[in-house]
């Protein structure tokens, strides 16, 4: 048996993903999915848990892995590109907000996820959805440039201190979801490579997300 957790579920990349694993006969018996909002829609036998990561002092999401579960799949996709800011403007708090969502909520997720999984002998594969912004610089990005290149360095220390947990870093490429739709709103004094993230939609560079969804799980397929 397996299980399968995914976060950010409720749009997006992780709107494509869920709607795959919900459709998909995938040797799963636990499908849990995590968002902010309400994704408007249930299935039975799948479990929804509403949670915001953007919280003082933590999240409060207890997840129970069955017995006899082989492999624990967590699906790190939940992020914000907020605040997009000039560096000498973002505040401590807005950077500690964009941690929170980026990097220590699906950090202490995969935390609980690695205990529980070794208490009933599973291993666990942690799909960190993570961005070229998390390896260059980006104007506009300190908060999200940080807090991605982070979580890269977070889930692979608890990689390497646990034999259990395999850790794969993921970069989707620049998709068409709300995220990019944000970042061309945004005015070119604070992030002053706007005009090429514009032209990306132009000229239909974005890739869908659906086909993005597909290759993961693919990915995920070769796992399980
Ligand atoms: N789009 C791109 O071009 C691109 C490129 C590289 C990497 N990525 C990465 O790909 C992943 C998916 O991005 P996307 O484009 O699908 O983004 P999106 O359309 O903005 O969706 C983001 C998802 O994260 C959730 N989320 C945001 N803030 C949250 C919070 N405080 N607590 C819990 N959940 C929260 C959202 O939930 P709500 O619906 O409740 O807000 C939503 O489900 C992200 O990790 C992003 O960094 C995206």
């Amino acid at each position: 048996m397996n299980a399968i957790i995914l976060t950010g579920a409720s749009r997006g990349l992780g709107y494509e993903l869920h709607d795959l694993l919900v459709r998909e006969k995938f040797p799963v018996a636990q499908r849990i999915f995590i968002s902010r909002k309400s994704l408007g829609e249930t299935h039975e036998g799948y479990q929804y848990i509403q949670s915001d990561f953007d919280q003082q002092g933590g999240m409060n999401i207890n997840i129970d892995i069955l017995p006899n579960t082989k492999f624990v799949v967590f699906i790190s996709n939940a992020g914000t590109i907020e605040p997009i800011e000039r560096a000498v403007d973002v505040s401590f708090f807005s950077m500690e907000s964009a941690l929170r969502v980026n990097c220590l909520g699906p950090l202490a997720l995969a935390q609980q996820l690695a205990v529980k999984a070794k208490s009933v002998g599973a291993r666990l594969f942690v799909l960190n959805i993570s961005s070229g912004a998390a390896h260059r610089p980006v104007k506009g990005w300190m908060a999200y440039c940080v807090s991605k290149a982070a979580a890269i360095m977070a889930l692979d220390v608890l990689a390497a201190e646990n034999n259990h947990v395999k850790v794969l870093h993921f970069d989707p490429g620049v998709m068409n979801t709300e995220m990019q739709g944000h970042i061309r709103l945004q005015r070119a004094e604070v992030m002053p490579d706007v005009e090429i993230f514009k032209g990306f939609s132009t000229n239909h560079a974005l890739k869908n997300p659906r086909e993005v969804a597909e290759q993961i799980m693919s990915i995920v397929r070769d796992v399980i």
